[in-house]
């Protein structure tokens, strides 16, 4: 019987000129170009320009897309904006970007899960596209944290950079089989008994300012790969595959210890691990989608891969993506 899909039709990122190097900060903080690599993976992140919002890196990150696809702005009917650093607090920053595309028709909405928030935006589009709401989406991870980090806490500013990813994706009748083109299987989960390990101390409704962002690392760190590895296992039960018929691991990208040990305990080859975190950063809901560009443009993911992608972040929230690209 055959099946609808969210088949992926284009990627596209953008990064913020402005890159701050770990040098740059020890220059400024108690830390080390030597504690943070070795402790993160991390050797780099960009920073967003005065003036540059998330909306301008994820609009740059959509025309990319849009590009990639060799599709018309105008045939895109639903688009997904993960964020946790919106424009402002309300419209949506996605309405923003449906505006500087020129789309008028369709709907345009935020999603927050953190660094969850693309795989939870790319499983909401996933489901809107299997039912027949909309029939192109594009969905896109987009942040500027660099907004909402204390410049003076070096348990947390080294981690975190700017920057946006998208993808399109299209309704499309595949045979239903395993080697089906497209999303084949998401998996999301929360956890609130969490929410105190990684939040932002400021809000709409309780401080009327914006905050900053406050993490106990170590407690999320401790979380991390039994979160991450329990999605991977759903995906691999719902889909009937393995660690041995993945391609590309293509994970949220917050730390290298985090991606190796959930790699390492899923039993995946290091070479089949995208890793971009030595030079983005932690960008949050835009790390996935960051990473996967990187890899459809250096020519290693290719039509008919399969894709494995996971995050785990603020809330706790987590989940899981397999996609046959
Ligand atoms: O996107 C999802 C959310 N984020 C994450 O997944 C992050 C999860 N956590 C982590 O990645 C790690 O916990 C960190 C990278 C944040 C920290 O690494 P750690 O190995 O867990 O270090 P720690 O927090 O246990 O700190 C070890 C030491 C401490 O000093 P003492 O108490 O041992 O004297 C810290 O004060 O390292 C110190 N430290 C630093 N030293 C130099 C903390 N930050 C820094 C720093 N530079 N930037």
């Amino acid at each position: 019987m055959t099946a609808l899909r969210s088949v992926v039709l284009g990627c596209g990122s953008y990064l913020p000129q402005r890159i701050l190097t770990n040098a740059e900060l020890a220059a400024r903080i108690d830390t080390s170009d030597e504690w943070i690599v070795q402790r993160t993976g991390i050797r780099q992140r960009h920073i967003a320009a005065e003036g540059e919002f998330t909306s301008h890196l994820a609009i740059n990150a959509a025309r990319a897309a849009l590009a990639d696809a060799g599709i018309d702005a105008q045939s895109i009917d639903l688009i997904v904006l993960g964020t946790s650093t919106p424009d402002n607090t309300f419209p949506a920053t996605a309405v923003a970007v449906q505006a500087a595309l020129g789309i008028h028709h369709g709907a345009a909405f935020d999603l927050q899960a953190v660094c969850s928030g693309f795989i939870f935006a790319l499983s909401t589009a996933d489901n809107f596209l299997k039912t027949g709401a909309f029939k192109r989406a594009l969905v896109i991870g987009a942040e500027t944290f660099s907004r909402i980090l204390d410049w003076n806490d070096r348990g947390t500013c080294v981690l975190f950079g700017d920057g946006a990813g998208a993808v399109i994706l299209e309704a499309q009748e595949q045979p239903g089989e395993p080697g089906d083109r497209g999303i084949l299987t998401t998996h999301l989960r929360s956890d609130g008994r969490h929410k105190a390990k990684l939040y932002v101390d400021g809000g709409p409704s309780s401080t009327r300012t914006v905050g900053y962002l406050r993490m106990e690392g170590r407690e999320v760190f401790k979380h991390a790969v039994g979160m991450i590895t329990d999605v991977i296992y759903d995906a691999f039960k719902a889909t009937g595959t393995t660690a041995e018929d993945i391609d590309w691991f293509v994970p949220h990208q917050a730390n290298k210890r985090i991606i190796d040990a959930s790699a390492h305990k899923l039993h995946i080859a290091p070479q089949k691990v995208v890793l971009t975190v030595d030079l983005h950063g932690n960008t949050s809901a835009a790390s996935i989608p960051l990473a996967l560009s990187v890899a459809v443009k250096d020519g290693r993911v290719k039509k008919g891969d399969l894709v494995l992608l996971e995050a785990m972040g603020g809330g706790f929230t987590w989940g899981s993506a397999l996609v046959r690209w």
